[in-house]
């Protein structure tokens, strides 16, 4: 049986099924394994991580009287979570159709991924960017999410295992000045917001690609290797030039934690800044989607729920709730079944409700068979969504059903 304890319960013998945390967050290799080390469980009761899955059949159950949550108890949390963050959408007006964007998105993607690599190789050899040099890129990728945010949202999740923080870094910023339109801030931060993504990371250039590649378990030196990247970028961006102090700051502190158990200065709450509480939503839900030499990424929808289940302590609440209305409880890419029994894509969130966005079908559960593809806006039917269905149980590559 699973079961979701506090790190503090742990004891040597139980079984961990899985960590209730982004990979960034711990040194393990592996999620799943028998705790019988001492070191491994001193480990998991200081990375910061607050809770764990044990399987009481592999190994120890807690201790009478512990806190403990069932599966079912902690699906039901994030559903509520989830219900909570879209009980007021964001109407939001969408000039151009996915469609009409992906084109004119593809090209601004493409030359963002160049800028960064090209800035990013300037830090890797030691020496000064300069950042006023992509401000005019910034503008392109605002006024494409302006647009239509899905279209470059959904580029920016196609990443290799070579390429990872380069688009890392172009993701981020498209999410950080979707966050920041979703969260009606002035339009005056859009930019230093997109720069902030754009750099956040670029203190990795700092540490060796055997470290921050390691398809194993990091040693505790290793481990403090690749969590010094926040000071090394600050240190590299401080002194190069057109850098806005928003990714200043977000590069320094985009791994808090709001329960102040993240790092480097273990800042807490509201003494993060809000820059920085926006980062660390955004850097994990694009890391968790992303597929690394060592894991596969998770389908958004699942990235969701995971960060609703981690969420306290971690992330902001308020700018948690703005990001889940920015992807949506089905983002754009996602597998659903309709209760027509049919299968279909999420295109787009749709302005009413995000449990009724627009889907292409394409597939009959029922005849176990492809069908005339056919775009429907959910909130305009009776056909409604009734889960999220895995990709891969079915065989689909949803970036060719995507057209992406
Ligand atoms: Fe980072
Ligand atoms: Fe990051």
């Amino acid at each position: 049986m699973l079961k979701k304890i506090n790190v503090k319960d742990i004891k040597a013998g139980m079984y961990l099924h899985d960590i209730c945390g982004s990979w960034m967050e711990h040194p393990f290799w592996k999620k799943s394994f028998l705790l019988d080390e001492p070191k491994d469980i001193h480990t998991l009761k200081t990375c910061g991580v607050d809770e764990i899955w044990i399987d009481t059949d592999k190994g120890l159950d807690v201790a009478d009287g512990a806190v403990t949550q069932s599966t079912e108890q902690s699906s039901q949390h994030i559903h509520e979570t989830l219900i909570e963050a879209v009980k007021q959408p964001v109407a939001e007006v969408r000039p151009v159709s996915l469609h009409e964007e992906i084109e004119q998105a593809r090209k601004i993607h493409t030359r963002a991924k160049e800028a960064v690599t090209s800035m990013f190789q300037e830090a890797r050899m030691g020496r000064a960017i300069q950042a006023e040099e992509v401000g005019s890129l910034v503008e392109d990728i605002s006024q494409s999410i302006d647009r239509n945010p899905e279209a470059f949202l959904s580029l920016s999740r196609l990443k290799t295992k070579d390429n990872y923080t380069y688009l890392h870094s172009v993701a981020v910023c498209g999410l950080m000045i979707a966050l920041g339109k979703q969260m009606r801030l002035s339009p005056s931060v859009y930019k230093d917001l997109g720069m902030a993504g754009l750099l956040h990371d670029v203190g990795k250039m700092a540490i060796p690609d055997e470290v921050l590649n390691k398809p194993g378990r990091l040693t505790d030196e290793e481990f403090a290797i690749v969590q010094s990247h926040p000071l090394r970028g600050w240190e590299i961006l401080s002194k190069s030039s057109g850098v806005p102090d928003i990714a200043l700051d977000v590069c320094l502190h985009h791994h808090e934690k709001m329960d102040g158990k993240g790092y480097p200065d273990k800042v807490q709450g509201e003494a993060i800044s809000l820059f920085a509480r926006m980062g660390a939503v955004c850097d994990v839900y694009d890391a968790i989607t992303s597929t690394r030499c060592y894991k596969p990424g998770w389908e958004p929808v699942e990235s969701i729920r995971k960060m609703a289940e981690w969420q306290e302590g971690h992330f902001d609440r308020d700018v948690f709730h703005a990001f889940v209305k920015t992807i949506g409880i089905f983002p754009a890419g996602t597998l659903v079944r309709l209760k027509s029994t049919r299968l279909a894509i999420v295109l787009e969130q749709s302005a009413s409700s995000l449990v009724t966005p627009i889907v292409k079908v394409f597939f009959s559960t029922k005849a176990n068979s492809p069908i005339n593809p056919e775009i429907i806006d959910l909130s305009q039917t009776i056909d409604s969504i009734v889960n999220a269905e895995d990709p891969q149980k079915w065989g689909f590559d949803m970036k060719v059903l995507f057209g992406i």
